[in-house]
């Protein structure tokens, strides 16, 4: 493992795809190696473009433009950060030898449809999961939701943070939720997935990293369960630690180093999964940081960003945790240009609290600008705490 001197020929060069508040706490981590980093995003001064060594706006969904982008700044390695990529032309510049793309070109392409990870999981490896069927016409949507039985999810194959997803309590909802799903799917594909409910008791983030030991071989680590709350498909809530049953622990590990062991190649991956009582569902994976695991920024010796960063370089990492705490969402509220947060001053008062701001150029009503970060004794502690900091901090007018 050899890291050279940022801005000169021997650089070990890091491109971004997507370069928001993940990507931009990413990318310090992997400033604080003396790695030059690229970041990409689709509009101009994104979180990460602040933080970077230099900045592109592309569209990453254009193979071409992404093409000639990695040929003229030449990475070393290609993170991406979202999931709207083209990921077949990612595959072909990883086949061609010009960057390694974490964790692999073909997780990222598994998992930017949700029918490629899902069969992947369910039907390949025989992980277990809530019953599902795909959908690409209303027809099929409706015999696939009698089949599943009500309530049921119905999500558009291509889509992220809850955009184009309804749960449907009876046959009436049907027509209503294929057209919003139509509407609202990254592309629109027209396919949806109908998933039956789970009927949790509590879901969690199970953060996983594939890493060199140390031999060179990969070997996989897990942190601490993060509990988290959603709303409207949207995470407003997370915890550490959650705790489960030792069966419950086991299960899931065993259920997350299965499929972040297909995926492959090293990187920090957040499994996603469901649990009641003993048992554990997959309900999906990012073979990224995730966004509940914010929270690792005031709980873990390495937050997912710097076990993503050491992953990807090749470094050993260190899962542990340090202290029980929480993260909140601080929400847009508004939609405005060049907003200002003011209170900052007053949630800091909050005992052992911590806040981030994104520094994104555009607020939305539902847009995460910054979040809150606290510890506490426990979870309800630290949870209030991060609530109460969140809450303090006001977005105004610029
Ligand atoms: N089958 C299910 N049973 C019960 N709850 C579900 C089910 N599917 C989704 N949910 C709830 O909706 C949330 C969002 O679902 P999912 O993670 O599939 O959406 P997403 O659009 O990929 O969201 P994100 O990109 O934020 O992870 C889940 O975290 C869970 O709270
Ligand atoms: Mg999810």
């Amino acid at each position: 493992m050899r890291i050279g001197t940022p801005l000169s020929p021997s650089a070990t060069r890091v491109m971004l795809l997507g370069s928001g508040e993940l990507g931009k706490e990413v990318i310090i981590a992997l400033q604080r190696f003396g790695v030059e980093v690229i970041a990409v995003d689709r509009y101009a001064n994104a979180p990460g473009h602040h933080v970077a060594n230099r900045s592109h706006v592309i569209n990453m969904a254009d193979p071409a433009a992404l093409r000639a982008l990695v040929e003229a700044e030449q990475p070393h390695f290609i993170v991406p950060e979202i999931e709207a990529i083209a990921t077949d032309e990612l595959a072909a510049i990883e086949a061609d030898g010009l960057a390694t793309v974490i964790p692999t070109a073909r997780a990222t392409q598994l998992t930017m449809n949700r029918e490629g990870i899902r069969r992947l999981a369910a039907e390949e490896l025989g992980v277990p999961t809530s019953r599902y069927h795909f959908a690409s016409s209303l027809a099929e949507m409706q015999a696939a939701a009698d089949d599943v039985g009500y309530p049921c999810f119905v999500k558009p194959v291509m889509s992220s943070s809850g955009k184009g997803q309804s749960m449907l309590n009876s046959a009436d909802e049907v027509a209503a939720a294929w057209e919003y799903a139509l509407s609202a799917g990254r592309v629109n594909h027209g396919r949806v997935i109908v998933e039956q409910c789970i009927h949790f008791d509590y879901e969690i983030t199970l953060l996983t990293v594939r890493a060199n030991g140390a031999n060179g071989e990969v070997e996989t680590h897990f942190c601490t369960p993060i509990g988290h709350r959603q709303v409207k498909g949207d995470y407003v809530e997370s915890w550490q630690a959650q705790p489960m049953t030792d069966t419950a622990l086991a299960k899931a590990q065993d259920i997350a180093a299965k499929v972040t062991g297909n995926l492959g190649g090293r990187g920090l991956f957040g499994v996603e999964l469901f649990v009641k009582d003993d048992d554990v569902w997959f309900s999906e994976v990012s073979p990224r940081p995730h966004d509940t695991g914010m929270v690792t920024m005031a709980t873990q010796f390495q937050n997912e960003f710097e076990l993503h960063a050491r992953a990807i370089l090749g470094l050993p990492v260190n899962t542990a945790l340090h202290s029980t705490g929480a993260s909140a969402v601080i929400y847009g509220g508004m939609e405005a240009e060049g907003i200002a947060f003011e209170g900052v001053e007053h949630a800091l008062q909050v005992p052992e609290s911590d806040v981030r701001l994104f520094g994104k150029p555009v607020a939305f009503e539902r847009r995460r600008m910054g979040v809150a970060l606290a510890r506490g004794k426990d979870t309800d502690e630290a949870r209030a705490r991060a609530v109460e900091a969140a809450s303090r901090v006001k977005l105004v007018l610029g």
